[in-house]
Order: C-alpha cells, then structure tokens, then sequence
C-alpha cells in the first residue's frame, strides 16, 4: 500500500485497511481543521489503487475484514468510481466484511438515495461524518460549509440508502459564551439525526489553520477544561435518540465518558455531575497529552 501525506483515519478503524482512494479533502476549509493541509484535494489515479489492491500478497488480502477509504470524504468521488472501487475489494478481498469512509455533508447532498442505496448494495456500510455542531452560527462560524438542516438531509440521505452513521461533534467551538446553545443545538441535530454511533472530540487548536490565527490574535478563547466538560453534561442531557454508541474518549477529551444511549444516560450525566461538583476529587487528562 502506498500512501501519500498525512493519512488519518478513525479509532475504531485502527485494523482496517486504509485504501487512499483521494488525497485531501474536497471541502477543504473548515476553520479547525488541518488534517489536510499539506495536500491539495484531488482523487487518486484509479490505475494506481487497483494496483495496491490486486498486488496484496494472497496472506495480507485474506487477512482483510474492514476496509477504510481515504482521505477525507471519498464519498465526493463521482458514482461510478465508487462502484468500481468496491467491486474490486469485494472481488480481490475474500473475507472483507465491512468498507467505510469519511463524508462530507456536501458529498451525502450531490446523491440521490439511490445511488447511495447502489453503493450500500455493492458493500459500502458505515460513513464517518463531522456534523461538530448543529447550531448554524456555530457552523458559520468555522465555514463549515453546510447549515445544520442541511446537515440532518444529508444524513437522512445516508439513513433511507441504509448506511449506518458515525458522527462527531467538537465540544468548545462556540467558545464559553455560547457554550450551551452549541450544546443544545447538537443535541437536538443528533436526536433528529439518530445515529448509530456518536463521538465528541474537543476543540484543538492546530498550527496553519484559521482557528489558530484567530487564537493569537486574541479574537477567541478556546474555552478551560471545565466549561467544556459542563457542555459535554447539556450535550448528553439534550440527546434523545432510539440506540447509539456514545462515546467521548478520544484523546482530545479531559475526561472519558461513554455508554449506550438511551441506556447509560442517567450513569453518564451522574458521572459528569460529580466531576463538577467536586473538580478536586478528579484527574483530567493533561493538556500535554490531548491530541488528535
Ligand atoms: C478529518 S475530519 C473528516 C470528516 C469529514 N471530512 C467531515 O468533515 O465530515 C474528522 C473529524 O475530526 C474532527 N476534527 C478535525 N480537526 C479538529 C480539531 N482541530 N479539533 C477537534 N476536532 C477536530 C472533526 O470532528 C472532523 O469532522
Ligand atoms: S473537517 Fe472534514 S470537511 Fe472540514 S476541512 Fe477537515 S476533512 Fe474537510
């Protein structure tokens, strides 16, 4: 397998195969956001991913349960590119059971059902997308390039094709002023969507991009570890959902907390609420050790 730039993908795919089918990311602009910025988007050669396929030793292609299709929201690919791309892993990989991939809410918007249905047909399961935030300003914010409705379309597109959905959401993006409308917001965007899977991860503020000019020039304050964790509370407390994963430990967290919704609601927010009563009594994660 060759690989071009910086190649991330999500915890719960650490034993895939990650297959780059494009570099960067189409959208390729949100504020936050520096996955990709040592990579124009562009889609990769198809000659060139049939190749790392097909030239897999028989043991490594056996071996192969999940794939994940890289970089940032392979979904853009035109349709029939897609379709060609998860033939070739159905046909060449015999024991692959599941294939996923980031997508952009853009992307969802440019399909029909259909041909999203056509591509659930042909193997692709779960996408990984980043609503962050439901609350429009929020989005408007960091140029997300999608308002929160159209965010819930997207994933509704996902949903009637019969994709399963794994979202995430940024907890201190709206800074500590506007802290718990973002929660609430996302909250509500997560109950209407009513993912499969949910993560939060915790703003960082990473070298190059806007976010981080703006945090030198003094425009805004990433909120404390604190304000943070009180909005990951009201994030819990608005979600109502019929069954997700839930789960905020990633390493960008001060605190892990996670569980089945609607199920653990009550263990989570009784976790959180002693945290904030007793801040001394817990040890959050050191600031040197968050990462993305
Ligand atoms: C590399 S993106 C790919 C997802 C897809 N492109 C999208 O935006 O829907 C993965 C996720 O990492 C998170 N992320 C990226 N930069 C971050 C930052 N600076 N702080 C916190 N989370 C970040 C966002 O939730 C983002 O959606
Ligand atoms: S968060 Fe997603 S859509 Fe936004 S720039 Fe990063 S990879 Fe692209």
């Amino acid at each position: 397998m060759r690989y071009h730039g910086t190649v991330i993908r999500p915890p719960s795919e650490a034993d895939s195969l990650i297959l780059q089918v494009t570099y960067g990311c189409s959208h390729g602009a949100c504020d936050f956001c520096g996955t990709y910025l040592d990579k124009p988007f562009r889609a990769r050669p198809f000659a060139q991913i049939v190749e790392d396929v097909t030239g897999l030793p028989a043991h490594a292609k056996a071996a192969v349960n999940r794939v994940f299709l890289a970089d940032g929201d392979a979904v853009i690919l035109p349709q029939r590119r897609l379709l060609e791309i998860l033939e070739l892993l159905y046909r060449e990989l015999p024991h692959v059971e599941r294939v996923s991939a980031y997508a952009t809410a853009q992307a969802l918007l440019r399909k029909e059902v259909g041909q999203l249905a056509a591509l659930r047909d042909q193997g692709l399961s779960l996408l990984y997308l980043g609503l962050e935030s439901g609350d429009d300003g929020t989005l408007a914010a960091y140029n997300k390039g999608v308002t929160g409705s159209q965010q819930i379309e997207a994933c509704d597109r996902a949903h009637a094709a019969g994709l399963a959905l794994s979202l995430t959401t940024i907890l201190g993006m709206a800074g500590e002023r506007r802290s718990l409308e973002h929660a609430r917001a996302t909250g509500a965007a997560l109950s209407r969507i009513d993912p499969a899977f949910i993560g939060v991860l915790s703003l960082m503020v990473v070298d190059g991009t806007p976010l981080a000019h703006r945090v030198r020039q003094g425009v805004f304050a990433v909120p404390g570890p604190w304000v943070m964790l009180r909005e990951l509370r009201e994030l819990i407390a608005t979600i109502e959902v019929s069954g997700a994963l839930f789960r905020s430990n990633h390493a960008s967290n001060y605190l892990p907390v996670g569980g089945r919704l609607p199920e653990d609601k009550g263990r989570m927010l009784a976790a959180l609420d002693g945290a904030l009563k007793t801040p001394q009594m817990v040890s959050l994660r050191p600031e040197s050790w968050r990462a993305l």
